[in-house]
């Protein structure tokens, strides 16, 4: 509890948010009704007994097929507003927000309906908490590269409000390498660049997301562990990994938090940050996660400061703003 209340009483970034993933329960009913559309549950509670998983693509399946119900732009607005509460009474005051725009065009949502509705709540919660905030557009890794280059078209009229690219969905059997013009492509609009490696897929797909993508961060990366040399050079890069301890027990990446390689990744001198991924699914915002790990690690105060500090340090803010965090 004393724990539960230091880390709550830290000021904290949130570098590694699904947007789509923070789609309560309550709200999925309350959105279904809204737009006459049909869901797979009768009660919030049969919603909850279906998020057990059992690896990445069980979660996926559900997760697409739960994002079914945004439709409007208020929707994305409500879904976006509800997010920014929850963070700002964790003591987030900044947030970096991912969007999988093609899990909503696919299904004939305009992108302006969706990219509309969610940075009217990022401008409300900067002016209502004074919460800054950063918009990350993934592509989703299992379609080709030239719908994400489609993707990337469709997004021009709106650079002026995202930040950066990211690569999500499906990891093993759709390596980086797959992406690189469009992450290059990207680069050259001057936007950030992430992506997600070693959640599940191998150490090599970390070295392809540093060396044929260029990103700046490293989302997940756990099996980076498996490879000294790659420690060794994360290390020096002081490159950010965003790390999701509730997500990898819910996923299976780890078989109990126990095993959760954070401190490790710590002692190793590694830029790890916590973070909740998709919080709806995996039982818990980002205050949660820091507990949960934190508790089953022994972490001391000083590794909850550093991890705190990691957040700001990687986030993709000027050194003005940062210091002002730090
Ligand atoms: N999409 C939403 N959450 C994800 C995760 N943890 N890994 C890959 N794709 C995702
Ligand atoms: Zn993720």
């Amino acid at each position: 509890a004393d724990r539960a209340a230091f880390i709550a009483a830290l000021p904290k970034a949130e570098l590694h948010l699904h947007i789509e993933g923070s789609l309560e329960p309550e709200l999925m009913f309350e959105l279904a009704r809204r737009n006459g559309i049909a869901i797979p549950f009768a009660t919030i509670d049969d919603v909850r007994a279906a998020y057990a998983f059992s690896n990445l693509q069980d979660f996926l399946d559900i997760y697409y097929q739960g994002m079914g119900v945004l439709q409007t732009e208020q929707d994305f607005y409500d879904l976006t507003a509800a997010y920014l509460a929850r963070a700002h009474a964790d003591g987030v005051r900044h947030a970096e927000i991912f969007f999988d725009p093609q899990g909503h065009t696919a299904r004939g949502i305009p992108f302006a309906t969706v990219i509309g509705g969610i940075t009217r709540a990022l401008d409300d919660a900067q002016a209502q908490y004074d919460m800054s905030s950063r918009l990350i557009m993934c592509f989703l890794r299992h379609l080709s590269e030239a719908e994400a280059e489609a993707t990337l078209d469709e997004a021009r009229p709106w650079l002026d409000r995202i930040d950066g690219v990211g690569l999500d969905s499906s990891e093993v059997g759709h390596p980086p390498a797959k992406f690189q013009r469009v992450f290059a492509r990207a680069r050259d609009l001057g936007l950030r660049l992430v992506a997600h490696a070693g959640e599940e897929g191998p150490p090599e797909y970390v070295h392809e997301a540093l060396d044929l993508l260029g990103v700046d961060r490293i989302d997940h990366g756990n099996r980076s562990l498996e490879d000294e040399a790659l420690v060794a050079r994360l290390a020096d890069d002081a490159m950010c990994l965003t790390v999701c301890p509730l997500s990898n027990l819910k996923l299976c990446v780890v078989d109990d938090m126990t095993a959760h390689p954070l401190k490790t990744m710590l002692d190793a001198g590694l830029l790890a940050t916590v973070n909740s991924d998709d919080p709806s699914y995996f039982g818990g915002y980002v205050n949660a996660n820091y507990t949960a790990v934190a508790d089953a690690l022994d972490l001391s105060r000083d590794e909850l400061v550093t991890l705190a500090r990691n957040s700001f340090l990687g986030a993709f803010l000027d050194d003005d703003a940062k210091a002002r965090h730090l």
